[in-house]
């Protein structure tokens, strides 16, 4: 016997969001709406060290949802509710077609709609639901405007749920709602889920009909609303995305993580930031993106799928994407690495300097106005302002490779393929179109020839 199922309801049409597919895949992040409380539930089994089995409850749209959730979960249990017939609905059509449903010592039952739950809200529901030996517990919270939760309708010794629509208008004034998740022994489900009925406004199973006044069951309150937003609405989506990054910058800032303005600034779930590193306001933070310690961001940094090593510099408006930077390298302002980059410490990328599959050695320098693609640049090498790798022919790319401490001056063209050696010199304004070897010098551009008055006949009056 299993300690946990994991059943998470995502049958639904989420009619109220009007969108051409299910609500579970409301684009949310860089991700979908169904991917965080799958994430959460997993990160709190593996805390709690719980074996578990996760389930989802698929019907409208199933084919999209399944092979979006088969394309990044292993395991899954997939059961189908062929009519959306409600919540109840739902979790009976996940113990009919479970082998191993009915065998789990407890279910806990999540919707696929709150995308903000929090592994400290999971476990200390579990731990009421364990500790008090009740049958069930239901997380539920306070909200001035009630409107389209369930209200929670204590009694002394178990509680009932009325839904909106079933509500007299006293129990519509009880501002204590159902979050929507819960953890049930998997006995006492058995023995209610049958009960269910759908003798109620909306003509549904409510699964919400297990929790009975006179049960051992028991709602557990959680003095913080955000964490339960159920996703109804496009408003409600785009309050997820909101309450999403709060909940990341509060405990990044209880990590040691600096934000100068809070508010402005766009980070998503899985980025992952260092004590003493720096944000300035206008950051966006996306995607797998790992930054060390004492990492500054100047304003408006934008860095996507990225490694930001310790004491780096990522200086304003800077775009970095799927970029490795090793150590403390200064990169921008206004400067552009594309994916397949990869800095070494004490590199310096300056302003209007794009790179793309180039490898900058430890001291290597791009201070103005380059580009640098399919390139290696040796150690402590300068490359001067206006600086172009020709890499492309039309039809194929070719690699530049330039050794260690060579100097190149300004407005100088690789044309690739091309090797430059080490403690080179190349004259600016050439155009290097052969192989270099180690400590020799070259300048190709045309002869300057000066006229004396010359100038006269050029100068427009
Ligand atoms: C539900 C609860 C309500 C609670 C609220 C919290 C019921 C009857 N009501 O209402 O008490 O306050 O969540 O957010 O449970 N689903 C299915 N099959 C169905 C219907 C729904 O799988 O036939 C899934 C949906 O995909 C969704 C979840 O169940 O993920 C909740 O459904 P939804 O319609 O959003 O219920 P609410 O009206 O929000
Ligand atoms: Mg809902």
């Amino acid at each position: 016997m299993s300690e946990i199922a994991i059943v998470i309801l995502a049958a639904g049409k989420g009619t109220r969001m009007s969108l051409p597919f299910s609500k579970p895949l409301a684009p949310l992040q860089d991700k979908k709406l169904v991917d965080f409380p799958i994430k959460t539930l997993k990160a709190f089994t593996s805390k709690k060290k719980l074996d578990s089995n996760f389930s989802v409850v698929t019907g409208h749209d199933r084919e999209n949802l399944e092979s979006y959730l088969s394309s990044q979960y292993q395991g899954l249990h997939y059961s189908f509710q062929k009519d959306q017939n409600g919540t109840g609905g739902a979790l009976s059509s996940y113990l009919d077609q479970c082998d191993w449903a009915e065998s789990q010592k407890y279910t806990l039952i999540a919707c696929a709609d709150t995308p903000c739950l929090r592994v400290c809200d999971l476990e200390r529901l579990y731990d009421v639901l364990v500790e008090n030996d009740a049958q069930a517990v239901a997380a539920s919270f306070h909200l001035d405007s009630p409107k389209g939760y369930g209200r929670i309708i204590r009694s002394k010794k178990g509680f009932q749920i009325k839904e909106e629509k079933d509500a007299s208008d006293e129990e519509k004034a009880i501002t204590e709602v159902n979050s929507g998740l819960y953890i049930v022994k998997t006995t006492y489900l058995l023995e209610q889920i049958n009960k269910v009925d759908t003798n109620n406004a909306a003509g549904e199973f409510y699964l919400t009909d297990i929790f009975k006044e006179d049960a051992d069951v028991k709602p557990v309150l959680f003095e913080n609303p955000l964490s339960f937003l159920g996703v109804n609405t496009a408003e409600q989506l785009q309050s997820a995305e909101a309450i999403l990054r709060q909940q990341k910058i509060s405990e990044l800032t209880q990590q040691g993580v600096r934000f100068i303005d809070p508010s402005s600034v766009y980070i998503e779930d899985d980025v992952k930031v260092g004590k003493g590193t720096s944000i300035a306001p206008h950051c966006h933070l996306k995607g797998n993106t790992v930054l060390g310690q004492n990492v500054n961001l100047e304003a408006g940094a934008w860095i996507k799928d990225s490694e930001v090593g310790d004491g780096a510099a990522i200086l304003s408006y800077s775009h970095l994407e799927s970029v490795v930077i090793k150590g403390a390298a200064s990169i921008g302002p206004f400067a552009r690495l594309r994916p397949g980059t990869l800095i070494e410490e004490d590199v310096k990328i300056g302003n209007f300097v794009e790179t793309k599959k180039a490898h900058f050695h430890k001291g290597a320098k791009a201070s103005h106005l380059s580009y640098v693609g399919d390139a290696e640049i040796g150690e402590e090498s300068n490359l001067g302002c206006g600086f172009i790798t020709c890499n492309y022919d039309g039809k194929n790319k070719h690699k530049t490779t330039i050794g260690k401490r060579t100097f190149i001056g300004s407005d100088t063209q690789v044309v690739a393929p091309v090797k430059v050696g080490d403690d080179c010199f190349i004259a600016c304004g050439s155009t290097i179109t052969q192989n270099m070897d180690s400590g020799s010098f070259a300048v190709s551009r045309g002869r300057q020839e000066t006229k004396p008055g010359m100038a006269k006949r050029f100068l427009k009056k």
